[in-house]
């Protein structure tokens, strides 16, 4: 395929594996963010992301190799990118005003992408000024360890980007999901959703402790994290931000956020990032006993 520069904006977790998995793949990377401390924090966490992997033989070049091929910066720098891919946070508005200043500043071929875990993609591509090179890009966290991503079909994507998305995936060395349906939540979050609003609604009713769900998911299902050690990693703002939003777009009460996870976001309890979610964190990270 025909890529040679990848643009990222949006720095956080999402934005900061997607570029690492990109520059991994040989493309030079251009990462945006309005926030200097988060290109700060990403490019420190790709380059201990990929100390790890070197040291355990997983990657074929040196670190200082991947890392020469990603530049930040809190411009967006796109005029030569081959594909853009927005990875700011899950709120409607501001996607749309990211998306709009993007394909603004993008050239005519320029294929852009939103990385959105739940808003279906033609809401977002009205954004743009050529919703037929709009295409969903689905990442999974965190982005070097997880294999699939999902490519998703807009309204008005045409069929040749939807196989550049697919392509892309590839060359980052993932397998790609299509999804053929422009559908809220895409395919495999709306299989997860319910297990997760599930098990919060069952710790709602006191019949079993966070712990005990997360133990009991991991050795019946073989799963290698339960759903609240998973969601203190992804964010519980972020979670209750995909729950609304599938549920504001298909008005089905399955999907409708548990009140003790939007109590916890109220409550600033947004998992590891804040020290407190489902359990407790200490300043390096690991969780308190
Ligand atoms: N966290 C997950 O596990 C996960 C998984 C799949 C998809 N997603 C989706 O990926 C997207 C990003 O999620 P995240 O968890 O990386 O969020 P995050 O909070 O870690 O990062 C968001 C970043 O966007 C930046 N930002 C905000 N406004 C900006 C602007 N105007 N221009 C440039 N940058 C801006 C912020 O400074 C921040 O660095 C969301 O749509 C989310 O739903 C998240």
């Amino acid at each position: 395929m025909n890529i040679k520069k990848v643009c990222i904006v949006g720095s956080g977790m999402m934005g900061s594996g997607i570029a690492q998995v990109s520059a991994q793949a040989g493309l030079s990377v251009s990462l945006c963010d309005i926030s200097l401390q988060m290109l700060e924090k990403a490019r420190n966490s790709i380059k201990s992301s990929l100390t790890k992997f070197a040291e355990k033989g997983k990657i074929k070049e040196d670190v200082n190799t991947v890392m020469s091929r990603i530049k930040t910066s809190t411009d967006y720098e796109i005029a030569d990118a081959d594909l853009v891919i927005e990875a700011v946070f899950e709120d409607i508005k501001l996607k749309h005003e990211v998306l709009k200043k993007i394909s603004s500043l993008a050239s005519a071929k320029t294929i852009i992408a939103s990385n959105t875990s739940a808003i279906p993609i033609s809401r977002l591509a009205v954004a743009t000024s050529c919703p037929e090179q709009f295409l969903g890009l689905h990442f999974f966290s965190p982005v070097p360890m997880m294999m699939t991503v999902e490519v998703i079909r807009g309204l008005s994507t045409t069929e040749k980007v939807l196989q550049f998305g697919a392509d892309f995936v590839r060359l980052v060395g993932k397998e790609p999901l299509l999804v053929h349906r422009d559908i809220a939540g895409f395919v495999l979050n709306r299989i997860n959703m319910l297990t997760n609003i599930e098990a919060a609604r069952l710790v709602e009713q006191g019949v079993a402790t966070p712990e005990d769900i997360d133990k009991g998911v991991r050795l019946a299902f073989g799963r290698k994290m339960g759903p609240f050690e998973t969601t203190d990693m992804v964010g519980l703002d972020v979670q209750l931000m995909a729950y609304t939003n599938v549920y504001e777009e298909e008005k089905e009460m399955r999907f409708y956020p548990p009140s003790i996870l939007r109590q916890k976001v109220y409550a600033g309890h947004l998992g590891r990032k804040t020290g407190k979610g489902w359990y407790e964190y200490n300043p390096d990270g690991t969780r308190k006993k």
